[in-house]
């Protein structure tokens, strides 16, 4: 395995080939924290790769662990349904937030359309200049020769600057769409379940306010416009208005941030690459999608069956909890070449897994493929080297692929630096 702290990993190889298989419960977050899953799902592709968990922090779940079977279950929409949600995380009965990537079609697809335009090729076109100025600015002001966290200085703020644009948001105010990212999905350690809700009540409050601003004005180029004014989300109930905005929020936040992070890393333990993309910049369109594979920001998404199958072998149950994780179909060899490496020049580096695939695939790969090309483009005409100097801190989930904390240093600026 080519990353991770090496005798911690070796301990998890011993661990995931003694344990008994059916005893094997991927779901553990600490295993993410460590960055020690890989053996685990490796032994399941090779021995049990539909594989049944009866007890986990998160109940019973089955796992679906190679590329080409996470492909069916993800084509097979009708039996394997996002209506249920689409993590391990059930959905607290008494608080749930309808939004179009948990939901079935039609609903879905009439939801989904509304927001694509944000991405269409024109609209990318518009938004690079803005993207790189805003990049541009965020590198010129880092420190050289002193340590920093790339995290919050730089993959946290150029994400969220993003963000702001893409919603129009306040600019002064847009750590706030950080706070509430980082409050859905990661980060309530030491909070009520009501002190979270009361704080995502705020998020749905503050974006009403927006919202209640645009929809009597000219239909705009900005997602919180295009809600208000598309026909199937226009007249959208309070919860579900603050599920979609909460799905945009996070869907572009913390997996765009985390493949900044995760981009830094893989070419640090990855010189020889590093050297590679450093003499031949236009290998950037290559690296990018090779980053996003690599890092697999997010490790799965959950299916509940809604009649019985066989599928693999195995019988999944009707109202069976059905997880494919995505970080394993993307380290599968039978399906992508020399998996566990990360590599400038592979033939087809878009065919990864972790946008997901089908009628959910991620409606923002384009947009998040840009950034990055803008980012790394902008990084390399001002350092020549970056130094990742310890191991990085990483998130307790096994939802999310993320990094908390990682401590850099630039060396020097380049000469020729703009
Ligand atoms: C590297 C960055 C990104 C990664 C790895 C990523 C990953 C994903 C994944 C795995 C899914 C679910 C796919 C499935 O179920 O088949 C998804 C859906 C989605 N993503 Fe992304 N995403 C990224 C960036 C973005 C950005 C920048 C946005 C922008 C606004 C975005 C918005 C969405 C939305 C709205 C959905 C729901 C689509 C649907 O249900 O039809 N994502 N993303």
């Amino acid at each position: 395995m080519a990353d991770g702290n090496l005798s911690a990993l070796q301990a998890a190889r011993n661990e995931a080939y003694s344990t008994p298989l059916e005893q094997i419960d991927v779901s553990l977050g600490e295993r993410f924290q460590t960055n020690t899953m890989w053996p685990f799902f490796e032994r399941l592709r090779h021995e049990a790769p539909v594989h049944y968990c009866a007890n986990s922090e998160f109940g019973p779940f089955w796992s679906i662990t190679r590329y080409h079977d996470i492909v069916a279950v993800e084509t097979n929409h009708a039996v394997f349904s996002s209506a249920a949600g689409v993590s391990i995380v059930e959905q607290a009965e008494d608080f749930t937030l309808p939004m179009f990537i948990a939901m079935d079609p039609p609903k879905h697809d009439a939801q989904r359309k509304v927001i694509a335009p944000i991405v269409m090729p024109h609209n990318l076109q518009n938004l690079e200049p803005i993207i790189r100025e805003r990049a541009g600015k965020i590198l010129d002001d880092l420190p050289i020769g002193e340590t920093f966290d790339w995290v919050d200085r730089v993959s946290v703020e150029l994400t969220t600057q993003m963000l702001a644009t893409l919603f129009d948001f306040p600019f002064d105010e847009r750590r706030k769409l950080t706070y509430w990212s980082d409050l859905t999905v990661t980060e309530t350690e030491g909070m009520t379940e009501q002190e979270v809700r009361a704080e995502l009540m705020n998020c749905a409050f503050y974006f009403q306010n927006l919202w209640n601003q645009r929809k009597d004005g000219p239909p705009a180029n900005d997602l919180i416009s295009m809600l208000a004014h598309g026909e199937s989300t226009r007249d959208m109930p309070l919860m579900e208005f603050l599920g979609n905005i909460l799905l945009l929020i996070v869907g572009g936040n913390d997996t765009t941030r985390n493949s900044i992070s995760g981009g830094l890393l893989a070419l640090n333990q990855y010189p020889d690459e590093y050297a590679k993309v450093r003499a031949d910049p236009s290998l950037i369109t290559n690296m990018v999608p090779e980053i996003i594979r690599w890092q697999t920001p997010v490790a799965h998404m959950r299916r509940t069956a809604t009649e019985d199958i066989e599928f693999g072998g195995k019988t999944i149950r009707k109202g069976d909890k059905v997880i494919m994780w995505y970080v394993s179909g993307n380290r599968d060899e039978t399906a992508i070449e020399n998996p566990d490496a990360f590599i400038l020049g592979r033939e087809r580096p878009r065919q990864h897994l972790s946008f997901g695939f089908g009628i959910h695939r991620c409606v923002g790969n384009r947009l998040a493929e840009m950034q990055l090309r803008v980012v790394w483009e902008e990084i390399l005409k001002r350092f020549p080297f970056i130094e990742v100097v310890d191991e990085p801190v990483r998130l307790k989930s096994s939802f999310l692929r993320a990094y908390r904390q990682m401590n850099v240093r630039i060396p020097a600026r380049a000469q020729d630096a703009p």
